[in-house]
């Protein structure tokens, strides 16, 4: 398992660094996709301690970018990498919000992991990670859970559709939590909304700015992993997917 080879990881965050877990989500978002992340130019937003930006150079990507708010984290991740030995040249972390960070760089491949059910801006996000230039993308996120979804469109006109399944549930995070939300200008008493998206909103956000849209098989992977399951929950029990985002 991935991560078992570099273990540093289990203790560089407080936000689940669970082996099982780990090695689950890695087999879902790199290991699936090395052959597209291979020589590419990647940014990894909300990159943490580091796990994805790692991994994905450990995948043969030529360069990572990570940004970050949370300035202890990017420590950590300086500290872990330095101690694997990865050399300088091909890794950058930049201090900040993704929404004050991220305009006018471009990138082969994004991947905004545990992050996008932080943020309200959903659309402006995807706006962003589009102007990158960026063919494919991972999306890894909280969504609503499947019960509380309509079904099916009952119209392909998003403008008659009075069920309407493209929704964002409103939440708030509190900011002074290292798995949680930035502190921004929507933030009042300690706590920012963010919002958790249905799948099918996912989707057609993710249609609207031309990307194709997929999701990982969950339910074949706990087949074959029955063990990884208890700490997947989120995943085992539908209300976080993996979506692949491709140009078309
Ligand atoms: C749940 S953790 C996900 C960590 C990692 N990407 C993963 O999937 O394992 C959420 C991360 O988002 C970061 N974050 C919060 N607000 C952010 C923002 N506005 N811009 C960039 N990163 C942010 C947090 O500091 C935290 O590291």
């Amino acid at each position: 398992m991935f991560f078992d080879q570099y273990d540093r990881f289990y203790t560089t965050s407080q936000t689940s660094p669970f082996p099982h877990r780990l090695n689950g989500r890695h087999q879902a978002i790199i290991a699936r996709n090395a052959s597209i992340i291979s020589g590419k130019r990647v940014l990894d937003i909300a990159s943490h301690d580091g796990r994805w930006s790692f991994a994905a150079l450990q995948a043969g990507a030529a360069h990572v970018t990570g940004i970050e708010p949370r300035r202890e984290l990017i420590a950590n991740a300086h500290e872990t990498f330095a101690h694997y030995g990865v050399e300088e040249s091909r890794f950058d972390f930049q201090c900040g919000d993704v929404f004050d960070l991220l305009s006018a760089q471009s990138f082969d491949v994004v991947l905004c992991l545990g992050f996008y059910y932080h943020t309200i801006r959903h659309a402006e996000l995807l706006d962003k990670i589009e102007r990158t230039g960026a063919q494919f993308a991972v999306i890894d996120t909280e969504v609503t859970p499947t019960v509380d979804e309509v079904a099916e469109a009952p119209s392909d006109d998003p403008r008659l559709v009075f069920a309407n399944p493209y929704s964002v549930q409103l939440l708030s995070d509190p900011v002074d939590d290292q798995q949680m939300a930035w502190q921004d200008s929507l933030t009042r008493n300690g706590r920012t909304l963010v919002g958790r998206p249905s799948r099918a909103a996912v989707k057609y956000m993710a249609n609207h700015f031309g990307y194709a849209c997929e999701t990982y098989d969950w339910s074949s992977h706990f087949q074959a992993r029955p063990e990884q399951a208890a700490s997947m929950v989120d995943y085992s029990e539908g209300w976080r997917d993996t979506f692949f985002l491709s140009k078309r």
